[in-house]
């Protein structure tokens, strides 16, 4: 049996069982299906895939597994956009809304099944028209308007492979992926709203394209009317080609192995992977994920994922799960705090939104603008609440239960990634008792193991998070690079996939997940996580969000230096920082106490609101900060310098 790697300080002693009204009409209500998937995960999955979605043949092996490569439903074919969109309409359901679009602005469209399925026909016929075939790859850069769904979905009807490019990168971001996919086309918008005012697209593509030597053709939707020049033959809007497009374009058959879309990801080194889907395994869990996970009753339900298309999150959880189970969901288009801090509540207020998956870095966001914006708003349409993307500190899932749920709705943690496509750890709302903090446990299915530096597996206390087994939506490659897919993820522990997060395992097996490995701190021998010591930090009254590191310190190896956002109404003072120090000594242990605290305005964050915990490492060290590409906002590092110089320092 493995050893504990990863300090194991925090206890967690809350729990939530399921509302006994919420389990009458749940979809999974009780635990048998665990067991199901446990005797045989194939069958299971097989079930699923053909339950969840309509298939033109039917797959004749369930698995092909040449280990790190999958192969799943194999001789199976299908289509997703049929899955998504037809196969409703043809059903009778056309009439039922599949997206209340909300503008920043204000301004909002409806769109049923049927209208979708028209337009998404229309700008199939638009791709083929400018040469995009069958194998094909489109970059997607746009706004979160409906055209986007549309071309994404459009792509899949022809069996092309898109790849969206989040909205927020440069040009230079644009040139890396769409040189690496070659892609043949790019759909893009003249520009989105974002914080009241016109964030241009269009012109980064201009930027970029001189250097993308693929691209034949530039499509582009007219949303903000800002100016933007076309360059006659390559450039296109949108609205004149759909104008002359017909609205009759079959689905084409796809292998269940073709490849649906790549995501690229930034890895260690600046050149991004592109993660590799397929078709019929991802589609099919990510359906049944969506299902079961978020409780869905899509005849009553109107579910909101309020992440960005250009993410992951998006790709599964706003356009393909939603659309293939025949959900109304709602898209966004603009920030949290537009024209105030109480938007998102005002949108769910007016579509009567029954579910909410979010990121714990928006619900900080929403602690420390206060409870008073929810308040403002009646939220008693919501009967459920998810979060993905980091660890959730227990006092941010206390303030979500409380202030946005009414202590009424279970919150589904969920543990995935870009590679996994899907749900991978998660507690199913109808079945179990939460805990504040922890995503609990693997989905049925899904082989979940933590293991020590040997690759032993631990049955209590931290590790390394791997998975055992294969499952329908993980990646198939990175593409063109079969080597480093190999290498990125499969040869650290032998035989397993290895996600690069820490993990423990409490006394009732209840799975806490410990921020990425590569930050684990070294303090005097003992490894601690960032994620205990932040949720340590954020317990403490005044912390709306923490973030720690470790610097190099020539006694205990490293020190753990803290940098804390305050709530509105707390002032810097001396004893106040001491004091919350102080409170991670009380809450966790000696051993955890942070050197430094520092107070900042704001945190380094990715573009997904992921905190950058290297810069601040380079900030700690004194160091030239490295890579700063993917930061969205490059002047707070400068600013938590400056404070960084100004704070106490503590022995
Ligand atoms: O570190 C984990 C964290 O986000 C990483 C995956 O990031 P990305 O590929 O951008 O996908 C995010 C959306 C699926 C993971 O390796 N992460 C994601 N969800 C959680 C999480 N960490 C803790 N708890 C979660 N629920």
């Amino acid at each position: 049996m493995g050893e504990p790697t990863i300090e194991d300080y925090l206890r967690e002693n809350r729990t939530f069982p399921p509302p006994p009204e919420f389990v009458a009409r749940a979809v999974v209500a009780d635990d048998s299906i665990y067991a199901e998937a446990e005797a045989d995960f194939e069958a299971f999955w097989a079930r699923r895939a053909r339950e969840t979605l309509t298939w033109y043949d039917d797959f004749h092996t369930v698995l092909e597994w040449d280990l790190p490569f999958a192969k799943w439903f194999v001789g199976g074919t299908l289509n997703v956009s049929y899955n998504c969109l037809d196969r409703h309409v043809e059903a009778g359901r056309g009439g039922k809304v599949a997206y209340y679009w909300e503008g920043e602005p204000g301004d909002t469209r409806t769109i049923t099944y049927a209208e979708l399925l028209e337009e998404v026909c229309r700008f199939a016929n638009v791709l083929k028209s400018l040469g995009v075939q069958q194998g094909d790859r489109v970059a997607i850069y746009m706004p979160m308007i409906p055209e986007l769904p549309v071309a994404m979905l459009a792509c899949t009807r022809i069996g092309a492979a898109h790849s969206v490019i989040f909205g927020g990168f440069s040009p230079d971001s644009i040139i890396d992926r769409v040189n690496d996919a070659e892609a043949k086309l790019i759909v893009t918008a003249d520009g989105g709203f974002r914080r009241g005012t016109v964030s241009a697209l269009k012109p980064n593509v201009d930027a970029a394209i001189a250097s993308t030597p693929s691209v034949e053709h530039v499509v582009v939707v007219r949303r903000t009317e800002n100016d933007v020049s076309m360059v006659e033959g390559r450039d296109h809007w949108y609205h004149d080609l759909m104008a002359e497009a017909s609205a009759d374009c079959p689905p084409v058959k796809m292998d269940s192995e073709a490849l649906l879309y790549l995501l690229y990801t930034s890895g260690t080194t600046a050149k991004p992977k592109g993660i590799m889907h397929t078709t019929g395994g991802y589609l099919a869990q990510v359906a049944y994920t969506h299902k079961v996970v978020f409780d869905l009753h899509p005849d009553d339900d109107v579910y909101w994922c309020a992440a960005d298309i250009g993410w992951v999150t998006g790709h599964s959880y706003i356009v393909y799960g939603p659309l293939t189970n025949g959900a109304t969901s709602v898209i966004y288009e603009g920030t949290p705090d537009t024209p105030g801090r109480d938007r998102l509540w005002a949108i769910v207020e007016k579509y009567g939104v029954t579910q909410l998956y979010t990121a714990p870095t928006a619900i900080r966001m929403f602690m420390k603008w206060g409870h008073e914006e929810p308040e403002k708003h009646d939220l008693s349409s919501l009967r459920l609440l998810g979060t993905v993307g980091e660890p959730i500190n227990p006092e941010a899932w206390m303030w979500y239960y409380r202030y946005i749920g009414g202590e009424r709705c279970p919150i589904v943690d969920t543990w995935w990634q870009t590679e996994t496509g899907a749900h991978m750890i998660t507690p199913l709302p109808g079945v179990t008792t939460l805990k504040p903090g922890s995503a609990t446990f693997a989905f049925p299915g899904i082989g979940v193991e933590v293991v020590d530096d040997h690759g032993r597996p631990v049955e209590r206390g931290g590790g390394y998070l791997t998975l055992t087994r294969p499952w329908p939506a993980m990646l198939r490659g990175i593409w063109g690079d079969p080597d480093r897919y190999r290498e990125t993820y499969w040869s650290r522990f032998p035989g397993r996939y290895f996600a690069g997060d820490g993990c423990k395992i409490d006394d009732d097996g209840y799975l806490w997940l410990l921020g990425r490995v590569d930050d684990v701190m070294n303090v005097s021998g003992h490894r601690v996580s960032t994620t205990e010591v932040e949720s340590a930090l954020v317990d403490h009254e005044a912390v709306a969000e923490a973030a720690v590191v470790g610097a190099s310190d020539p006694t205990t190896g490293q020190a753990i230096i803290g940098y804390v956002i305050l709530k509105q109404r707390f002032e810097p003072t001396p004893e106040l920082v001491e004091e919350i120090r102080q409170h991670v000594a009380v809450k966790i242990g000696p051993t955890a106490r942070p050197r430094t605290v520092v107070v900042v305005p704001d945190l380094p964050k990715t573009r997904s609101g992921k905190i950058m915990r290297r810069l601040l490492r380079d900030v700690a060290e004194g160091r030239q900060l490295g890579d700063t590409t993917t930061l969205a906002d490059a002047s707070v590092v400068e600013e938590i310098r400056q404070r960084a110089l100004e704070a106490p320092q503590e022995d």
